[in-house]
């Protein structure tokens, strides 16, 4: 395929956009602990705005930091304070040739009071699954003064020189609250039917119209759908909002989707999971409709070679390879880092970082990128799973002269085995992505053999890297394949049917087996004593070091790449 809808320019509003590949907003922790923008933001957004994305629209600035926050280290647009923050970054976006939006954002009753320090405010009093906690409804008064506070952020954001605001009016925040009937039961003006669910929404977009100036260029991401709720938001309502909005200014509409079955939380979901909503609401209204939800570069161009969309969004594609649209443009598609749907950077790390399994460079830009050796070296990596072929990978572009031995005849790991638990098949798209670069990165590959020390001391190497892994030993039979991933899953406990577990996706999951059974990894890094004085460095990376996932493994390989 030659996406050249893809590439084909595009005018929203008054913007002009060199494609109509957008980055969503994406909520990642990179913010100062007061909200405002940090170098590490800037970089990380630089690095998108390189790899040739059209529009960058940044995510979550709150209108009210002390009350509407949903997470740590997230931005902030409740002062004036924050404006020379937001210029530098536009600036250095602009200087990239990308556009850029900035998304308001009011988390409502799914803001917490541990992070906030108050109540969480929502149109009723119904209580937040998501944040836990029961909100208190919003008066009259309180429901103006953030009609005030939108219009007053969106005048922030043009004087920070943005080229579009869009409204966050999607997801479980407040504005959707106000308009689902499961979460407002209000009997004013702001209840009942659609007209006065929408009276918020509507009421904020006529305010920023009027500070921010009528040309500003507003636009706002709505829900297309809610799966899985009893009286759930349908596509028929969000078909009605669109043409609202339309009516009210919008120059576009963003469009997801929402609830406790929203395929988006599923590893399984499909491509273009939200195409469908964007083609349904682009029938009933005139502006241009974006669509987000797992686009593939494939699923991005049918959807607009066939009139679904105008605009194209990819948030996790944009995390797992930064410069995708560049590759995409330039016939390497192949090279592009699959995001596998693992949904590991919706989670913070122990560490309170957003992290993304398939790039360890996630938020560490400036610090990750790959600069030449002072000097080139002989390493040698042992063990051809993610953490020995990220390690071999990073070290063969810096320079070093890089063999990799995998004692099986193929690479991949127990990464090959990974994939088959349900609702983790994409690992096999990392497993073959990386492959492939090691192998495009000029690593040296020895399959089928184990090499003794007296070996590794004959080749000399200037450095070894350990990644060869460890042994899961279990007590008890059980079905098949299993054995071989339990490390990449840390059991939770035994039950009925078999044995609970968190994936590497952070989910549970019932893995069947005919007797519960224990199972315990070992590191294998017996080579180590056997090392010491035979070479002059050693590294371990991966299980070898300690078992874990392949997030760990992959950030091990990428760290020790960087450091030899
Ligand atoms: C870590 C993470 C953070 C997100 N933060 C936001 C956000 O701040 N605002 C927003 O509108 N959507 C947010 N989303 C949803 C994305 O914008 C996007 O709609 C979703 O990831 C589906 O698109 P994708 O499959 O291309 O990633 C977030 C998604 C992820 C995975
Ligand atoms: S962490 Fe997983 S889901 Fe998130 S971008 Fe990376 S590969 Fe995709």
């Amino acid at each position: 395929m030659k996406y050249e809808k893809l590439f084909e320019p595009f005018k929203l509003g008054q913007m002009e956009l060199k494609n109509r590949i957008v980055m969503p907003a994406i909520g990642v922790s990179f913010a100062a602990g007061d909200g405002s923008v940090t170098q590490r933001m800037i970089d990380y957004l630089e690095e998108r705005a390189r790899g040739g994305v059209g529009l960058i629209i940044v995510g979550l600035a709150c209108v009210d930091f002390a009350r509407g926050r949903t997470g740590p280290n997230k931005l902030s647009i409740d002062d004036d304070k924050y404006i020379p923050g937001y210029r530098k970054l536009v600036e250095t976006l602009h200087g990239q040739g990308a556009k850029v939006a900035l998304q308001l954002h009011h988390g409502g009753g799914q803001s917490l009071s541990a992070l906030t320090g108050s109540i969480p405010v929502a149109p009723s009093s119904i209580f937040c699954r998501t944040g836990g906690e029961l909100p208190n409804e919003l008066t009259i008064e309180q429901i103006h003064g953030l009609v005030q506070r939108f219009a007053l952020a969106a005048e922030r954001a043009v004087k920070a020189g943005f080229d579009g605001i869009e409204i966050h009016a999607g997801g479980n925040y407040l504005f959707h609250q106000f308009l689902s009937l499961s979460k407002n039961k209000r009997r004013d003006e702001y209840g009942g039917e659609l007209k006065n669910r929408a009276r918020f929404l509507l009421e904020v977009m006529s305010a920023i119209h009027e500070k921010a100036g009528a040309g500003c260029n507003l636009w706002i991401k709505i829900n297309g759908v809610e799966y899985g709720k009893v009286q759930p938001w349908s596509t028929g309502d969000a078909v009605e909002l669109a043409q609202m909005l339309q009516k009210a200014g919008s120059t576009a509409i963003r469009v997801s989707s929402v609830g406790p079955n929203y395929p988006y939380v599923k590893t399984e979901e499909p491509d273009g999971s939200n195409v469908h909503l964007a083609a349904a609401i682009k029938k009933a209204i005139d502006i241009p409709v974006i669509t987000v939800g797992r686009i593939t570069p494939f699923a991005g161009e049918s959807a607009l070679l066939e009139g679904k969309a105008d605009l194209v969004a990819i948030g996790r594609g944009l995390l797992s390879d930064p410069e995708l649209p560049n590759k995409l443009a330039s016939g390497r598609s192949e090279d592009i880092a699959p995001c596998i749907t693992c949904l590991t950077c919706a989670h913070l790390t122990p560490n309170g970082e957003s992290a993304c399994t398939v790039n360890p460079a996630l938020g560490r830009e400036a610090e990750y990128r790959i600069k030449p050796a002072d000097r080139s070296k002989r390493v040698l990596v042992i063990g051809g799973g993610p953490a020995g072929m990220e390690a071999a990978r990073v070290a063969a572009l810096r320079g070093h002269q890089v063999t990799l031995y995998e004692k099986g005849q193929r690479l991949g790991g127990r990464m090959r085995w990974a994939w088959m638990v349900p609702g983790s098949s994409r690992i096999e798209d990392l497993t073959l992505h990386l492959a492939r670069q090691v192998k495009k990165a000029g690593v040296t590959l020895e399959y089928g053999k184990t090499l003794t020390p007296a070996d590794i001391e004959a080749l000399k190497p200037d450095t070894v890297v350990l990644a060869t892994g460890c042994s899961i030993s279990l007590v008890k039979r059980f079905l098949a394949f299993g054995i071989i991933f339990l490390s990449f899953l840390s059991i939770r406990q035994a039950v009925e049917r078999g044995i609970a577990m968190k994936s590497y996706t952070r989910r549970r999951q019932v893995l069947g087996v005919q007797t519960p059974l224990l199972a315990a990894a070992k590191p294998n890094h017996e080579l180590i004593p056997l090392l010491r004085g035979r070479v002059p460095e050693i590294f371990l990376a991966g299980d070898c070091l300690e078992p874990a996932g392949i997030l760990e493994a992959v950030a091990d390989g990428a760290r020790i790449g960087r450091r030899l």
